[in-house]
């Protein structure tokens, strides 16, 4: 990657449906690490993300609450955003599908692949509600599994025996939105013509823009064939109209990636940006999108495909991760591990899990487990046991001997440039989304910096009026390798790199911050930057995980 280009990232659009929860924050913080890490940099890179406010989910989920589904998804929107913030992550914009930018993108899109001859349409038979009169999506349906016999199962699969099938398998089938028995109808339906892509798709998944293990699932996919992709519903549904087809709908998947295109254009008029720099076919800037691993097939095949047979540029890179588990589980509402960012928040600082997160985030795809016994030992160790420790031990003798002042010089270059020189590897760490690696890193030069003191033994120079040279100098030093390790770590601790900027009464840093040390300068006196976790926090978020669920029942 050249250092010149300018980057579009996007992670993945939430639906306005539902809380933001500890999987959108893995995917967001992974993200978010990447654009700051970028930004520190001195690269042009912007975020953007918005709400995934289309589909019948969302129209009723309104609808049982009374209100109208634009009133529901600016009262989601406004949460998200909070919870977002709360959590330090940086978007340059978040926006909604629901905008005229996107309406009007999603039109011309679908137009020039209309006109393209990428559309086609065909009648298609399906369950429907005849006291509702909608179309049923599969998991409205519900029914006795038809390989067990395990009542009340979903349309698509069974919890019971773990099948999988198709909803018109059901026995006994009831409609969940009214209860009534689906009777099958046939309308028209809208159909991009994906298998013309196949060449064109085939060689795109193999060049260089998606992860290893993707490519070759991908090879799967293609085997079995590329099929026609519905991006057709019908009325009532909540989304954009077709046009020039009567009471037909754009599938929410399709409108939801172009909502990329239309967070940033919005942004663009905000900032005076040129949209078609980023998006037209011969672009020189960078996109990449980070996405979980359910989602491929849209960002994969699906959207690349629509993007090149639209005449729009096509991805850099599509940046997939695993699933979250906790303490090796799926996510689980009764066991108190389906935890709302909103309700992490009411006990521990968002770093923390920031910071747990990159330890264990990768570029592979595998899961990413939060143990919660681990994580609190890991924070209390690393960041308030090794990081934290060395500026609170130093700045107390700056404080009392010094008046906060620096000395002039240091007294070991050679542990400061070994610092310094970390930089290179620290970095290409962060650029290959290796955080694990990067974390390991940065922990192993704070050790490093704590090994320094330990010898030193400030404690016993300060008792000693003939060290007192030497004790300013080992604390100067002491104070510059914590301002070393914050700059490596800012990406991940953006909130306590600003603590840290205002401590050490200095600007903004960046990755050149390192590059001079703090000599002859005063610094502000030490707060407190990170208090342990208690794990008395932990069962707290548990217990209020469990209520979540019973208050919404
Ligand atoms: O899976 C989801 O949660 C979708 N709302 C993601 C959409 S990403 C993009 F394509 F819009
Ligand atoms: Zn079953």
């Amino acid at each position: 990657m050249t250092t010149t280009a300018k980057i579009l990232v996007t992670s993945a659009l939430p639906y306005a449906n539902g809380s933001i929860h500890l999987g959108h924050l893995v995917e967001v913080i992974q993200a978010d690490i990447w654009v700051r890490f970028q930004k520190m940099q001195g690269r042009s890179c912007i975020y953007v993300c918005a709400d995934d406010t289309h589909g019948t989910p969302i129209m009723l989920a309104a609808q049982k609450q009374g209100i109208s589904p634009e009133a529901l998804i600016d009262k989601v929107h406004q949460e998200h955003q909070q919870d977002f913030q709360a959590f330090a992550i940086g978007f340059d914009h978040y926006y909604t599908t629901h905008s005229e930018e996107n309406r009007e993108l999603s039109r011309f899109i679908y137009q020039r692949l209309k006109q393209a001859g990428y559309i086609t349409t065909r009648a298609v038979e399906q369950a429907y509600d005849s006291v509702k009169q909608m179309f049923l999506p599969d998991r409205f349906i519900k029914g006795e599994c038809p390989v067990c016999g395990e009542a009340d199962q979903y349309g698509d699969n069974c919890e019971k025996c773990h099948k999988s099938y198709d909803a018109s398998e059901l026995k006994n089938p009831i409609s969940v939105v009214s209860g009534t028995r689906p009777i099958k109808k046939s309308s028209e339906h809208y159909f991009f013509k994906l298998p013309e892509f196949t060449q064109m798709l085939q060689q795109w998944t193999t060049q260089g823009h998606l992860q290893e293990e993707i490519s070759s699932k991908l090879k799967e996919w293609f085997e079995a064939g590329l099929q026609e992709w519905d991006i057709s519903r019908d009325a009532p549904y909540f989304g954009f109209e077709i046009p020039e087809a009567k009471d037909k709908y754009f599938y929410v998947w399709l409108d939801a990636p172009i909502g990329y295109m239309a967070s940033f254009k919005n942004y663009c008029q905000q900032q005076g940006l040129d949209f078609d720099e980023y998006w037209q076919a011969d672009s020189k800037t960078e996109l990449y999108h980070f996405i979980g691993k359910d989602i491929v097939y849209f960002h994969a095949l699906f959207w690349p495909a629509m993007l090149a047979g639209a005449g729009f540029r096509t991805p850099t890179a599509i940046f997939t991760h695993g699933f979250l588990t906790i303490d090796g589980k799926k996510m689980s509402k009764s066991k108190g591990t389906f935890i709302k960012a909103s309700t992490y928040l009411k006990h521990l600082a968002p770093e923390y899990l920031r910071y747990y997160f990159a330890c264990k985030l990768n570029a592979s795809i595998s899961d990413i487990d939060l143990n919660l016994d681990d994580f609190s030992q890991r924070v209390n160790s690393d960041l308030v046991g090794k990081v934290i420790n060395i500026a609170s031990r130093s700045s107390s003798f700056l404080k009392r001997q010094f008046h906060h002042q620096l000395a002039q010089q240091l007294p070991n270059n050679d542990l400061y440039a070994e610092f310094v020189k970390a930089s290179t590897s620290i970095a290409e760490a962060y650029q290959q989304r290796e955080y694990s690696q990067a974390m390991r890193e940065i922990m192993h030069l704070a050790d490093q910096a704590n090994q320094y003191i330990a010898e030193q033994k400030p404690w016993l120079m300060a008792k000693n009026p003939n060290q007192t040279d030497a004790l300013h100098q080992v604390c100067t030093l002491a104070i510059n390798l914590f301002m070393v390790l914050i700059v490596y770590l800012k990406p991940v601790l953006p909130l306590l790199a600003e603590k840290v900027e205002a401590l050490l009464n200095i600007a903004t840093m960046t990755w050149q911050t390192i590059e001079t040390p703090l000599l002859n300068h005063t610094i502000n006196a030490f707060q407190p930057l990170m208090p342990r976790v208690d794990t008395k926090q932990i069962q707290a978020i548990q217990q209020d995980s469990v209520q979540d669920l019973q208050v919404k029942s």
